[in-house]
């Protein structure tokens, strides 16, 4: 039984089947409190009609002395509870038994699907799209642990003006052999080389680029052709970053493929009476919501982001039904967000949007940007990362393999340590550290338990006796002991708050109880009932280590 549910049983027994709701144990704020505490007598005080401290302590007369060896009232209500060694040997060795380390399977049978990435074609990803591929695969990870049935989509931005501008570019501002070895650098010089001459005054460029868009929007075989060779290289050379990187999607449905659901959204949203014309354009209202207004077909007759993001809402819930969307995306996206959300909403769409919005990247503490000269491209970073890993293990006779375990690991982690709302800089010393909150500290620690564990003649043993910890007295194996415990709540917390900024900040809270619990307490040189119970317990600490990082999608190499 959980605590949860052992502190819920004391509840209903004091009180009666009434409705309680959930009752919530979590770790103590400081050890000397106790193990846990327990702070919902507070909550029932007005239902019940009681004094919180009274209801606390009928609690605490109800609850099972089995399970705590001491239980305390403090304050104005909180139950303080210290639990007893017997349960704690328990439930480590369920927690070690389990195959899914104790994740709760809450997601089974429900389907979501999860945005991510979605770079824009023809253009090399670089630094900024770090954020939304790394954040939006942990999430991905961590929905896909919890049993949920993910489809992982990248929503390319593969349609609009510049395909104009880029078919013109292609035929006269690159060479044969050019055309020939087509690259998405290639495709990238001749959109700049195209676009500046779209600025040029007599305007004759811009319109000829003009007339190759609307070919190819009403299906020139040429320009269609043409469009998705650059749509291919493009998926090419960004599915070679998702493999260094380790991302993987079910779908790559860019926004072409909703253009000829864009009508017949717009009828709709007419039908309804949710959008009316408004100079030329058709607009939805959202004032009273203080969202503005959202344009669904420009004056032009074409449709935009809003109209396009709407019609994937609809495929989507008629294809999938599911019961939430994530989309991962910069902040400077919100207000589209929130307005093609309520209009889904008034639409009848009947499922969750979630916008899960992340800061911008800084680089070395300078702003990225293509004036500044610093927006380095995603594979020249991760190359760089590879080089520095490779500087470091290198001495210890790490590979080229090992290195990019731990280059691109600490590009990873650098990101997903701190809480995507927030803005964050990339700095190669912080990240490749291997002290301090790094990827490389928590690998480092990994490999660490791994020699630890093969010292000891014991990898991969999962029968060591967890449960004679219930003989080990020390503060420090609890303390450690109670922290494993935390592993599946950390997870469910940062899938809830789509942050995996939780787990990675229980990874680094867990690898530095364990220091403190290797640094103090003899491990292969105590005796051999309490050895082999620590040593199982250093086996879990490995496995929660390798299992949460594998969530966070950083690989966890045994030697370092
Ligand atoms: N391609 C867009 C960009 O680069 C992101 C798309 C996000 N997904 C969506 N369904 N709007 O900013």
């Amino acid at each position: 039984m959980t605590l949860n549910e052992i502190t819920e049983n004391a509840f209903k027994k004091a009180f009666g089947e009434l409705e309680i709701g959930e009752i919530k144990v979590l770790p103590a704020t400081d050890p000397k409190f106790g193990d846990y505490q327990c702070n919902d007598a507070l909550k029932l005080a007005k239902k019940l009609k009681m004094n919180p401290r009274e209801i606390a302590n009928k609690v605490a007369e109800a609850l099972d002395r089995e399970y705590f060896e001491k239980v305390e009232v403090a304050g104005p209500g909180f139950l303080n509870l210290t639990v007893r060694r017997t349960w704690l040997a328990q439930s480590l060795a369920n927690l070690a038994k389990s195959q899914v380390l104790g994740i709760p399977q809450s997601g089974k049978g429900k389907k979501i699907v999860i945005d991510y990435s979605s770079p824009n074609a023809a253009k090399q990803m670089h630094i900024g799209h770090i954020r939304s591929t790394v954040i939006g695969n942990a999430i991905d990870r961590i929905f896909r642990s919890l049993g949920y049935d993910v489809i992982a989509d990248n929503h390319l931005g593969d349609w609009g003006t510049q395909f104009g501008i880029l078919i013109k570019g292609y035929r006269e501002c690159l060479n044969d052999e050019e055309r020939a070895n087509l690259t998405v650098a290639n495709l990238e010089k001749c959109y700049v080389l195209s676009a500046a001459k779209a600025k040029e005054e007599d305007g004759v460029w811009k319109d000829a680029c003009r007339a190759e868009l609307v070919k190819l929007q009403q299906g020139d075989e040429a320009n269609i052709a043409l469009w998705k060779k650059f749509i291919e290289i493009s998926i090419g050379e960004f599915e070679r970053m998702y493999s260094k990187l380790g991302v993987k999607f079910d779908t790559y449905r860019g926004e072409s493929y909703y253009n000829n659901m864009m009508g017949g959204i717009v009828e709709k949203l007419v039908q309804m009476n949710l959008a009316v014309e408004s100079e030329g354009a058709l607009i939805v209202n959202l004032e009273e919501e203080k969202l503005g207004v959202a344009i669904v077909r420009k004056s032009d007759g074409g449709f935009n982001y809003t109209t396009s993001d709407l019609a994937c809402v609809k495929s989507r819930v008629e294809e999938y039904d599911p019961e939430r969307i994530i989309y991962v995306t910069d902040d400077r996206q919100k207000l589209h967000f929130a307005q093609f959300f309520s209009i889904s909403k008034k639409m009848g769409y009947d499922v969750k949007l979630v916008h899960v919005p992340f800061g911008l990247m800084s680089f070395q503490g300078k702003a990225i940007s293509t004036r500044e000269g610093n927006l380095i491209r995603l594979e020249e970073l991760l190359a760089e990362a590879k080089r520095r890993a490779f500087e470091i293990v290198k001495e210890r006779g790490g590979d080229e393999q090992l290195a990019e375990s731990i280059g691109y690991g600490a590009v990873k982690y650098t990101d997903l340590s701190h809480d995507p709302a927030t803005a964050i800089d990339f700095d190669w010393d912080k990240a490749l550290a291997l002290d301090g909150n790094s990827g490389p500290y928590l690998q480092y620690a990994h490999a660490r338990v791994c020699s630890l564990l093969a010292k000891a003649g014991i990898e991969n043993d999962s029968s060591l006796p967890i449960e004679n910890i219930v003989q080990d007295e020390a503060p420090a194996t609890k303390r450690l002991a109670l922290q494993l415990l935390e592993f599946p709540g950390a997870v469910v917390r940062a899938a809830e708050a789509y942050k995996p900024s939780i787990l990675a900040d229980y990874l680094h809270e867990t690898a530095q109880i364990y220091s403190s619990f290797y640094q103090n307490i003899p491990v292969l040189k105590s005796d051999e009932a309490l050895k082999s119970s620590r040593l199982a317990l250093c086996s879990l600490f490995g496995e929660v280590l390798r299992k949460g990082l594998e969530l966070l999608g950083i690989d966890a190499p045994n030697r370092i």
